[in-house]
């Protein structure tokens, strides 16, 4: 498949696990990416694995206006547009109640996962050929969880703004998320680390996910195959949520 054939895209925390997969998934139909990560070795790295002709890394937090100017301006010079974005770099610093939550903690989870996504669509939209945006977000944000509970509001923030945004970027931009369950990352290590088997039990797939799992999902949504969808959170969760309980 050649979907995205002479199309540019920028794919945010992308020097790993899903993000990485999304931008070789792209790159393998026709893309040219720009990837971006803080670490600017594992940036240089995964750009090597994605081939330098149609890839290029810079370094930089998502939740960083300079990083962000710097990156879409890049994208531009380099491969002449930008036509797709994926919000996907993502963290959670905290791990308990949220009773036990400190705000500053709060607060950088909620602009680098929320706000920081608003912001690059805005100035990706100013960038002049926006076709489509795609943010990652998680099953955490369509119900309650154990310990990453301020994580899931973030999320769920995320898939609200994907509505919004969809809504208000009609019809010119089509705005659509992910909503993975467990993937095998580096994010996700202490959800099943040392007791795979048994969290896999949930998953009616019978597995947890790897990142090339979110990678044709991420690619179709992007794409024109998409084209009468938007506003849309797709679950990615290997039928976790279709579970019945009891
Ligand atoms: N894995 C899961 O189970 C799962 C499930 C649902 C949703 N998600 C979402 O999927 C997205 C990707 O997560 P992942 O599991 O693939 O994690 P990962 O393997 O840890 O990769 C995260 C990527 O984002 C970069 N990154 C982290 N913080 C960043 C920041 N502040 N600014 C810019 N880049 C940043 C990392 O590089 P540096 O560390 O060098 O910056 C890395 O390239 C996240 O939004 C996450 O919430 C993951």
């Amino acid at each position: 498949m050649d979907r995205f054939a002479g199309r540019v895209a920028l794919i945010t925390g992308a020097s790993r696990g899903i993000g990485l997969a999304v931008a070789r998934r792209l790159v393998s139909e026709g893309a040219s990416v720009v990837v971006t990560g803080r670490d600017e070795d594992a940036l240089k790295e995964a750009v090597a694995g994605l081939g330098e002709a149609r890839a290029s890394g810079v370094a930089g937090r998502a939740d960083d206006a300079a990083h962000r100017a710097a990156a879409i301006a890049h994208a531009v010079e380099r491969f002449g547009g930008l036509d797709h974005l994926v919000n996907n770099a993502g963290v959670n610093p905290a791990w308990g109640p949220l009773a036990e939550l400190d705000a500053n903690v709060a607060r950088k989870i909620f602009e680098v996962n929320v706000l920081a996504a608003l912001e690059w669509t805005r100035e990706a939209l100013a960038a002049g050929n926006l076709r489509s945006v795609l943010n990652t977000a998680s099953i955490a944000g369509t119900a309650a969880s154990d310990n990453i509970g301020f994580y899931g509001v973030s999320k769920a923030g995320l898939i609200n703004l994907t509505a919004q945004l969809a809504e208000e970027l009609a019809p010119a931009v089509r705005v659509n998320a992910l909503a993975p369950a467990v993937v095998k990352t580096k994010l996700s290590r202490a959800l099943y680390e040392g007791r795979e088997e048994r969290v896999a039990r949930a998953y009616p797939l019978g597995r947890l996910g790897v990142p090339e799992d979110v990678a044709g999902p991420a690619a179709f949504l992007l794409s024109d195959d998409a084209a009468w969808v938007t506003g849309q959170t797709l679950k990615v969760d290997g039928g976790a949520s279709i579970r019945p309980v009891g």
